[in-house]
């Protein structure tokens, strides 16, 4: 039984200036979850949201909010995402020297915890943490920036991690390139929960089209 898609929007594309309008936009549009992308300047080139950003959004939807932390050392953070409003919390493995403890200090919270793996990073890494996540995010970029060209080889990898979590309750995601001619060959390869940014940007029939567009072409991926 293929586990409920999620679309999960990355609102790296949206006008800053109006970060409130556009995630009450993206309610409306239909999403599941925001998937907030932060970037510290030193694990990835990009600088983006701090904790009290995300807060400032956090009355104004229902949605679930989730934090991509794409930083060194993310142990110094994750308590301030949490209390930011983030229910889950992403760390990347690359940049945690001990992701199990990191991992059960994000469950101690309150939140979900999540592990996210850069392109280079193999499936297997997430055999001994499967019993702490909730989400494992399969990076189908290289991560730092949107609307970079999706990496098709990470198909596999998806496959492999939706493997290595059959019989978990954990959502397999990705997160890079993530649109209409990309979204039912990820979907197929196992992923459930899908984050896209520019793709629901550019299309050309707005938003609402945009999500529904992509839901439909992941179930039917699923099918
Ligand atoms: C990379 C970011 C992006 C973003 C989605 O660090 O995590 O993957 O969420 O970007 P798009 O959908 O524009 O590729
Ligand atoms: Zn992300």
């Amino acid at each position: 039984m293929p586990r409920p898609l999620s679309i999960a929007p990355s609102v790296l594309p949206v006008d800053f200036s109006r970060l409130g309008d556009e995630v009450m936009a993206l309610e409306k549009a239909g999403v599941d979850l925001i998937h907030w992308d932060v970037m510290d300047g030193v694990f990835v080139p990009n600088l983006t949201f701090g904790p009290d950003v995300i807060a400032s959004t956090r009355p104004l939807v229902d949605l679930e909010f989730e934090a991509h932390l794409m930083v060194v050392e993310p142990d110094r953070l994750v308590e301030r995402y949490v209390e930011a409003g983030c229910s889950t919390v992403l760390v990347h493995v690359e940049a945690c020297d001990h992701l199990h403890r990191t991992l059960a200090h994000i469950a101690d919270l309150g939140a979900t915890p999540g592990v996210a793996l850069n392109p280079h990073t193999p499936a297997e890494v997430i055999r001994n943490v499967r019993d702490l996540v909730g989400v494992v995010l399969v990076m189908t970029v290289n991560p730092g920036f949107g609307g970079q060209s999706y990496i098709e080889s990470m198909e596999s990898k998806v496959t492999e991690v939706a493997s290595l979590l059959d019989g978990y309750n954990c959502a397999v995601e990705v997160d890079g390139g993530i649109g209409p001619t990309t979204v039912g060959a990820v979907v197929a390869a196992g992923a459930d929960r899908l984050v896209s940014g520019s793709a629901l940007f550019r299309d050309d029939e707005g938003l609402e089209h945009a999500v529904a567009d992509l839901r439909a072409r992941a179930v039917a991926a699923q099918a």
